[in-house]
C-alpha cells in the first residue's frame, strides 16, 4: 500500500502531525522533494519536535526514513538536525536512507540565496527560507550540481568542492561581491560528509524491494499546491515539484503503484513569505496570532492568514488526484461569529472557478464568498464526529462539495489523540 500526503495549500497545513497520525500504521516514510526549508512539527506526549528534512516517519520506533532522488540535502545541516534528533532521545539506528542521486545543498547555494533575496528589491522579493533552495535547485537543472554519491569518496568531494567554489566566487567577483571565504566551509562540509556516509543508500531499490514485501509506504511532501514549481503562485514558490507527481519522480516510485493520495489542509488558509492571498484577511491572522498560533517553524516568522479558499483546493484536488482529504485546525475557528469560504473569484467582471495562471491576476481578482454562522463551541476535546457542532459538521459538509473529495481525517489540536477519523 503506497500513499502520498500533499499540503493542498501554501505550506503548514499540520502535514507532520498527520504523518504521524498515519505512521502508526506504515513501515518507512520517505520525503521526495524540498530540503531544509520545510517544518513540520510533532506534538508527541509533552515533547515537541520540528523535522526540516528527516522524515516524520522516523518519530515512530522500528520505520525508515528515505531522503528520495527529488530532495535536496544541506550536509552541514542534515547532520545537526541528526544530532538534534538523537539528544531528544530519537535514536536513528540503520533506520535512515539517503538517495546517492539527491543533490546537494552547499554552503554557496545557502549564502546565494540570501544574496539574492537582499539584492532583490520590491516585487522581485520572494520571500524565501534562506536555506539555499533555489541555487541548488538551479544547479540541477543546469547539471552542475553535487550529488550525495559525490560524498562516497571523500577525495573526490573535496576536488569537487573546490571547483564549486571557484566558479561562484568568480561570479561573485565579477558582480562585485566579495568572494566566499572557502577553506573552513569546505572542512565543515567534508566533516559533515563523513558523517552522513552510514547513510548513503540506493533507495530505489531498497524502496522497491520494501513495495515486493508488501511493506506500507508513506510519502510525505513538504511545502504545498501552490508552492509547486509548475502549479504555483509563480514566481512566488518553491524550486520543485509538490504535487502528487513530485512523489514519483522524487523516489523513482511507479506511478501505477501509488494506491492512494492524501491532501492535507487547513480548517483556513495560511502563507508564509510573498506573493498574492485572495483571502487573506488581517483581522483572523490578529485573532490567531493572539492565541500563539502560525508562527512558521523554519524561520519563526507570523504566517500570513486567510479564509479557506475552495478555488485553490478543488484546483489542487484536480492537480494531485487526492482520493482524502485530511483536515486540521478546525479549533482554529473555534470562536468566530462568522466564517467564510471563497468559492469563486471575480476578474474584469468575469467570474473565475479556477486560479488564473498569472500571479498579477490572483492579486488584483476579487473573491466570492459564502458566510457561516461560527460554531462558537470548543471542539479540541470532540473524538467522534458526532460529537462536533452541527455548525462545523455543516462547514465540513460544504468543503466536501465544494472540493469533490471526502475528508477522512479531522484534527482539532496539535497532539496525537486531537484526532477525528472518519
Ligand atoms: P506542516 O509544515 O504542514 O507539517 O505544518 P507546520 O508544522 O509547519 O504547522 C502546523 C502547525 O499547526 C504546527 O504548529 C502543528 O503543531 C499545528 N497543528 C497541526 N494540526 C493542528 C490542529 O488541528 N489544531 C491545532 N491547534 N494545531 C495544529
Ligand atoms: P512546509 O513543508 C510554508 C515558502 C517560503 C517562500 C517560498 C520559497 O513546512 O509546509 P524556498 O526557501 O523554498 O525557496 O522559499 O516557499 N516555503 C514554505 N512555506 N511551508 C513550507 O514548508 C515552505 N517551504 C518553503 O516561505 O515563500
Ligand atoms: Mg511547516
Amino acid at each position: 500500500m503506497n500513499t502520498i500526503l500533499i499540503g493542498a495549500q501554501w505550506g503548514d497545513e499540520g502535514k507532520g502531525k498527520i504523518i504521524d497520525v498515519l505512521t502508526e500504521e506504515q513501515d518507512a516514510v520517505i520525503r521526495s522533494q524540498g530540503g531544509n526549508n520545510a517544518g513540520h512539527t510533532i506534538n508527541i506526549g509533552k515533547k515537541k519536535y520540528v523535522l526540516h528534512l528527516l522524515p516524520t516517519g522516523l518519530l515512530r520506533p522500528g520505520r525508515l526514513g528515505i531522503i528520495g532522488n527529488g530532495c535536496v540535502i544541506d550536509p552541514i545541516s542534515l547532520t545537526e538536525e541528526i544530532a538534534g534528533l538523537e539528544k531528544q532521545g530519537v535514536k536513528l539506528n540503520k533506520r535512515l536512507h539517503l538517495s546517492l542521486q539527491a543533490h546537494l545543498v552547499l554552503p554557496y547555494h545557502r549564502y546565494l540565496d540570501g544574496l539574492r533575496e537582499d539584492q532583490a528589491k520590491g516585487k522581485r522579493k520572494i520571500g524565501t527560507t534562506r536555506r539555499g533552495i533555489g541555487p541548488t535547485y538551479g544547479d540541477k537543472i543546469s547539471r552542475i550540481g553535487l550529488r550525495v554519491c559525490d560524498m562516497a569518496d571523500l577525495n573526490h568531494f573535496e576536488k569537487k568542492l573546490l571547483a564549486g567554489f571557484r566558479e561562484v566566487n568568480s561570479s561573485l567577483k565579477k558582480q562585485g561581491y566579495k568572494p566566499l571565504t572557502s577553506k573552513p566551509l569546505i572542512k565543515d562540509c567534508l566533516k559533515a560528509a563523513k558523517k552522513l556516509q552510514p547513510y548513503l543508500s540506493d533507495t530505489v531499490t531498497l524502496i522497491h524491494d520494501l513495495r515486493v514485501k508488501k511493506k506500507k509506504l508513506l510519502f510525505e511532501g513538504a511545502q504545498g499546491t501552490f508552492l509547486d514549481i509548475d502549479f504555483g503562485t509563480y514566481p512566488y514558490v518553491t524550486s520543485s515539484n509538490t504535487t502528487a507527481g513530485g512523489a514519483c519522480t522524487g523516489t523513482g516510485l511507479p506511478p501505477m503503484a501509488v494506491d492512494r493520495v492524501i491532501g492535507a489542509m487547513k480548517a483556513y488558509t495560511t502563507r508564509v513569505g510573498e506573493g498574492p492571498f485572495p483571502t487573506e484577511n488581517n483581522e483572523l491572522g490578529d485573532l490567531l496570532h493572539g492565541m500563539g498560533r502560525e508562527f512558521g517553524a523554519t524561520t519563526g516568522r507570523a504566517r500570513r492568514c486567510g479564509w479557506l479558499d475552495a478555488v485553490m483546493t478543488r484546483y489542487a484536488c484536480r492537480l494531485s488526484g487526492f482520493t482524502d482529504l485530511a483536515l486540521t485546525n478546525l479549533d482554529g475557528l473555534d470562536h468566530l461569529e462568522e466564517i467564510k469560504i471563497c468559492v469563486a473569484y471575480r476578474l474584469d467582471g468575469k467570474k473565475l472557478h479556477v486560479p488564473p495562471a498569472d500571479s498579477a491576476d490572483l492579486a488584483r481578482l476579487e473573491p466570492i464568498y459564502e458566510t457561516f454562522p461560527g460554531w462558537k463551541k470548543d471542539t479540541s476535546s470532540c473524538r467522534k464526529y458526532a460529537e462536533l457542532p452541527l455548525k462545523a459538521r455543516r462547514y465540513l459538509k460544504r468543503i466536501t462539495e465544494l472540493t469533490e473529495t471526502p475528508i477522512r481525517l479531522i484534527s482539532i489540536g496539535p497532539k496525537r489523540e486531537e484526532t477525528i477519523l472518519l
